[in-house]
Order: C-alpha cells, then structure tokens, then sequence
C-alpha cells in the first residue's frame, strides 16, 4: 500500500522530543525519508534508532535552529543526501521563562524568541529556498494554541507562538503561486518532557489543572494526535490547504 508521504525527503525539527519523535515515527510510517533534526544529539539519535528498528529511513543532523549557520547545514545535508527537500516540520521550541510579564528579563524573552520565533523563520527561509529549486514542497510549523490565546506567566513564548502564525501567513502568501504550501499545527496541552518539566515549576503547576479542564475533551493531548495533524498537512490529501492554522487543541481554544 502506498504511504502519503512515500519517498519524500521531510526535515522535522525538535526530533527527539515528544512530538517530534512522534511525527518522525510517523511521517517515516508514511514512506517519508526523515531528517531527524536536533540540536540535542543523544535524542536525536534515538529518534533514528525507532526509525530504523521499524524499517524506516532517516538520518541524523544536528542542528540549532536559532543559528543560520546550523540551519544551512541541515538543509545542505538533506539535500545532498537525498536529492532534494520535499517538507519540513518546523517544530523544535522551547518553554516560556515562567515569570511574571514584568520580571521577564531583555536575556530570557531573547532566547525565547530565538528559537521559538527567529529559529521558526530561518528553517523557513532556508527549506523554501531549497523547495524552489525543485518545484515545491510542503511546511508545517508548530505554533500554539498560545498562539491565539493567552494564559498567565507566559508572555516571551505567547508573543513567540502568535509569530509563528504569523510567519506561517506571510509566507503562505509569499509562495502559494509557486506550489509551496505552509501551514501551522496549534497543540493544545500535550504530555512530553517540555510539559513535563514545566510542570517542577510551582507557579505552572498551580495551574495545570485549570489548563486541562479547558480542554473540551477532558484531557491533555498525544504527541501521535499532533504528529497525525502534521502528516496531514504535508500530504498530498491537504493539496487545497495553505496559509491555514490548525487547532489540535481537544476544542480548548473554541471556547
Ligand atoms: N507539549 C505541549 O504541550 C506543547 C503545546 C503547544 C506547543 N508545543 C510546541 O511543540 C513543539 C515541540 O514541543 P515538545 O512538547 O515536543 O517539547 P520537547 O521539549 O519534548 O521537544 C523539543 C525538542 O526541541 C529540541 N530543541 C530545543 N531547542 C532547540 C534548538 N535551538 N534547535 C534545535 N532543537 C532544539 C529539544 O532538544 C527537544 O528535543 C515546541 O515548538 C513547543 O513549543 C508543545
């Protein structure tokens, strides 16, 4: 049976965490060749391990998305290993500094945009560089459900996420006519060691009950359920969809 995403060359960022992991695993499932992108190399590694233990194909690039360096390399090394780059999944982050907006320091929200804003835009840059070599491709960047809505204590990364929607706009409008689609996945709560961590955070986890009951379906999220939504969007079953913003949210931002 043919897979949705048989024999494309996808980079995902962020692969060896939770969901990038997941969509790694799944998009390789799907016939994908994967460029498993991370700036840690241990997790990265593990990533290509599952891979290749369920016979599917990938390697490894470590990369730091906040470095345009780092982030020529990776597509540089895609490409030259497999002829070409047919999507991305732009989705490495990190958490919010977990203050208050006022005791934010210039240092925590730069780092946070960096990678979470600025890391975003320079995979952007480069992947649809690349795309247009070649004919064209399909993005898919994680924003948020932060990035349409606000909750306490998050101010670097709610400002970071509502830039990715926006960029994910932008360059939809940019490149619709040159057969390149872009469009962002907005995960609500979803179980994986970022959540996890910032749950050790006493503030956060003062909240977190809060946050779950704000899910309509009762629960937090799987990173299968977000890499599903991302498999989506870079197949071909989503040719018609660009520019667009998915919640998978369990309907916490509908209300
Ligand atoms: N987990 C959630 O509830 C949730 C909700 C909404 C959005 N998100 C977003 O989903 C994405 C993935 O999050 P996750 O929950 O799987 O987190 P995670 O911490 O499990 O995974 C993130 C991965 O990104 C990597 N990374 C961090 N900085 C990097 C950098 N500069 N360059 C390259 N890789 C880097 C980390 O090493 C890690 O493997 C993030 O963009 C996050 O903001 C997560």
């Amino acid at each position: 049976m043919q897979g949705t995403l048989d024999g494309r060359a996808i980079i995902v960022t962020g692969a060896g965490g939770g969901i990038g992991r997941a969509a790694s695993l799944i998009f390789a499932q799907a016939g994908a060749r994967v460029v498993v992108s991370d700036i840690d190399v241990g997790s990265g590694e593990e990533t290509v391990k599952q891979i290749s233990a369920q016979g599917g194909t990938a390697m490894f690039v470590k990369t730091d998305i906040a470095n345009e360096a780092s982030v020529v390399a990776l597509v540089e090394q895609t490409v030259s290993a497999y002829g070409k780059l047919d999507g991305a999944f732009n989705n490495a982050g990190i958490a919010p500094s977990h203050k208050s907006f006022h005791d934010i320091s210039a240092a925590e929200w730069q780092r946070v945009v960096d990678v979470d804003l600025t890391g975003a835009f320079l995979c952007m840059k480069h992947e649809i560089a690349a795309m247009l070599q070649t004919g064209g491709g399909s993005i898919v960047n994680t924003a948020s459900a932060l990035g349409v809505v606000a909750v306490p204590s998050a101010a670097d990364y709610i400002a970071a996420k509502h830039g990715v929607i926006g960029l994910t706009k932008a360059a939809a409008v940019d490149y619709g006519c040159r057969n390149i689609r872009v469009n962002a996945v907005l995960p609500g709560l979803i179980m994986t060691p970022l959540v996890k961590e910032a749950l050790r955070d006493p503030e956060y986890a003062s909240h977190f009950e809060k946050y779950k009951a704000q899910h309509l379906v009762g629960r937090v999220g799987l990173p299968e359920e977000i890499a599903k939504a991302a498999e989506w969007l870079l197949s071909d079953a989503a040719s018609f969809v660009t520019g667009h913003s998915m919640g998978v949210d369990g309907g916490w931002t509908t209300v």
